[in-house]
């Protein structure tokens, strides 16, 4: 019923033995999980989870570059991702963006990964997963100046800016995806985001493991937690559960069109 759009289950050291783990989040009633890769490393992990790992849970993954993760990132490394990609499990480029959250940032090098990795996206005609933290305007800028490389779309995800720059996302075509964060209590900016967020724009996701959602707060995050973040969102949006499910996984659909 439930799709969980960003999650990091190629993540050995947190989640042990997935066969075991996927097996409570298919009991949950999450019957999709996009498994998203921040460098080729985790990016090929996934890859091969979604292969080996077809059942239910049915595992998609994304390739990609994080901004905070470009310490080996070489002009061409794309094509490594671009080959992961060609499998019919992988549907999207990401997680990729603007990250200056610390301090030893290199916002030149992040621009330069993040603007390739659209080009790339275009190149494969498939969305990207963005990822932005302390970075909005260049984010935006960014993506504006790009426009014409978000040909296949793309998702905020764990999207935590204000309603104007959910706004100016939304009208680059970009849909917004809800994380535990809308959960925290005194999350009131982004309990308005939830609000006016079009029904054809909305994903939610986990971000596992981190985040974990209202009332697991601290513990553990994994995509059986998505429950809570549909629960909030049905809740702000004054909208019954089952239909916002629906109304999602058909949105993941569409965006990530590789999924069945
Ligand atoms: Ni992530």
């Amino acid at each position: 019923m439930y799709i969980d759009t960003h999650a990091h289950l190629n993540y050995p050291e947190k989640y042990g033995d997935l066969p075991q783990l996927l097996a409570k989040i298919a009991a949950a009633g999450v019957d999709t999980v996009i498994n998203v890769g921040w460098d080729p490393a985790s990016s090929a992990l996934a890859a091969e989870q979604a292969e080996r790992l077809a059942a239910a849970p049915a595992l998609y993954f994304a390739a990609g570059f994080h901004p905070s993760n470009l310490q080996d990132y070489q002009t061409g490394d794309e094509e490594r991702l671009a080959s992961l990609l060609q499998s019919p499990k992988g549907v999207a480029v990401g997680e990729i963006g603007l990250d200056y959250h610390y301090e030893d940032t290199d916002e030149a090098a992040q621009k330069r990964a993040f603007c390739a990795q659209l080009e790339l996206a275009e190149a494969l005609s498939l969305p990207v997963i963005i990822h932005s933290r302390d970075a909005a305007a260049d984010t935006l800028r960014i993506l504006k100046d790009n426009r014409a490389k978000l040909r296949a779309g793309g998702v905020m995800h764990c999207f935590s800016g204000s309603p104007e720059t959910a706004k100016e996302y939304l009208k680059l075509g970009l849909y917004i995806s809800f994380a535990g964060p809308v959960t925290f209590k005194n999350a009131r900016r982004l309990d308005e985001v939830a609000k006016i967020v079009p029904p054809e724009r909305i994903l939610a996701e986990t971000d596992s493991p981190y985040l974990a959602p209202e009332p697991f707060r601290g513990t553990l995050n994994t995509p059986k937690n998505v429950v809570q973040v549909y629960e909030k969102l049905a809740q702000l949006r004054g909208e019954e559960l089952f239909a916002l499910a629906a109304r999602i996984k058909q949105n993941a659909k569409t965006l990530f069109y590789k999924i069945r």
